[in-house]
């Protein structure tokens, strides 16, 4: 461990976090947390890409660099742990952050299959204390925020459907559609159950395959749900669109429907057209997001506790993506498993950024 002395004056009082995971998303949350957001320093950094960590440190302040996560986790200097290492990673790290009695914000997936998700919500019920906060963070995006207050304000009364266009600008890799659906439609897997408060019953999955010799490889995934109160969502995740990244969501309900604007650019006139840039990426499309999500977390995290979507929602995301995985194979229709909510989740959070919409919710 090589430590960049911290300078006790200014995280005196503050949030210390660690970070596992340096690369894309944990480099744009620890520059978030390093530059924009207030109440917390990062204390420690681990990347199994060592000169990776190091200059995330460095750029962020100065921070520990591990060369262990389960190291980094239990050092006195880490007060929370934010997991921002790839998928098959998260399970294994939640549950000792968990165990540590660490409040953790770990990126989504909660693992890359159900048996992961259901390890961290057991880890989580057995200590009896809410301690991970799941990267789910469109509930923090503003434009979806505006939508779900106007769904709460009664604008378009009861919702009925939900519309999820999710777009890639373009697959670097090929991607399985069960990969897809674990990694990606697992967002809008909870937007919808966010959304149109309520859980999901049944699933049933279609998708276009990318190489015609390999069958399990995908271009775009159709998710088509059906909620235990009889309200519909449809969820399109596109991996190659070849415009940009967007994400559209439409609510329809009794008396209207809502639609987010998508693009955050304004629109251009020029030379006889009129045009709108679209993000190239998510760190683009939800830059905002990302920084509200870990504020709130950051916020509730110095009290020892997790806000925004809980190991509960990132469960019950999961038993949706595992049904879609499964209708993938029967080519049928699959239900979720009805189970009860652990009585940890019950009440839910709400507002802002607040945990999902289970039925009761
Ligand atoms: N919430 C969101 O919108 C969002 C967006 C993108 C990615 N993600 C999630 O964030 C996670 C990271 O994705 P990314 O795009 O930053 O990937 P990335 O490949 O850019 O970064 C992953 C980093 O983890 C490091 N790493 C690999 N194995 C590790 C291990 N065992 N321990 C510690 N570090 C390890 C890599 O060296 C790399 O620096 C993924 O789980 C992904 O699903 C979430």
């Amino acid at each position: 461990m090589e430590t960049d002395g911290e300078d006790e004056a200014v995280t005196e009082g503050t949030l210390g976090v660690g970070i596992v995971g340096t690369g894309g998303m944990g480099g744009r949350h620890a520059r978030n947390l390093g530059h924009r957001i207030a109440g917390a320093h990062i204390a420690a950094v681990m990347d199994v890409d060592g000169e990776r960590a190091a200059a995330v440190a460095a750029e962020c302040g100065g921070a520990a660099v591990f060369a262990d996560a389960a190291e980094l986790i239990g050092d006195r200097a880490v007060d929370a742990v934010l997991i921002a290492s790839p998928d098959p990673t998260h399970a294994d790290l939640a549950v000792a952050c968990i165990q540590a009695g660490k409040p953790v914000l770990c990126e989504k997936p909660l693992g890359v299959g159900l048996d992961d998700a259901r390890r961290v919500l057991d880890a989580e019920v057995a200590g009896g204390r809410k301690l991970v906060q799941v990267g789910l963070m469109r509930t923090y995006d503003p434009q979806h925020t505006a939508l779900k207050q106007a769904i709460d304000d009664g604008a378009i009364g009861r919702p009925l459907l939900f519309r999820g266009i999710h777009k890639h600008w373009r697959a670097d890799v090929v991607r399985t559609a069960v990969d897809v659906i674990v990694n990606s439609a697992v967002h809008d897997i909870h937007s919808a159950r966010w959304l149109m408060a309520d859980d999901v019953a049944k699933v049933y999955a279609n998708h276009v395959t990318d190489l015609p010799d390999r069958p399990e490889t995908t271009r775009l995934v159709l998710l088509q749900l059906v909620f235990r109160g009889g309200g519909l969502a449809e969820i399109e995740v596109d991996v190659d669109a070849g415009y940009g990244y967007e994400v559209i969501v439409e609510v329809s309900g009794e008396r209207g429907t809502l639609r987010t604007p998508s693009l955050t650019s304004p629109i251009l006139r020029k030379a006889g057209v009129a045009s709108r840039a679209v993000e190239a990426d998510w760190l683009e499309r939800f830059r905002a997001a990302y920084v509200l999500e870990t504020e709130a977390w950051v916020r509730v995290a110095r009290e020892g506790k997790a806000a925004g979507a809980t190991a509960w929602d990132g469960y019950a995301a999961m038993q949706v993506a595992d049904a879609a995985a499964r209708s993938l194979d029967s080519g049928t229709a699959e239900a979720v498993p009805e189970e009860p909510r652990p009585a940890l989740y019950d009440p839910a959070c709400t507002g802002p950024g607040g945990g999902s919409g289970g039925q009761a919710e």
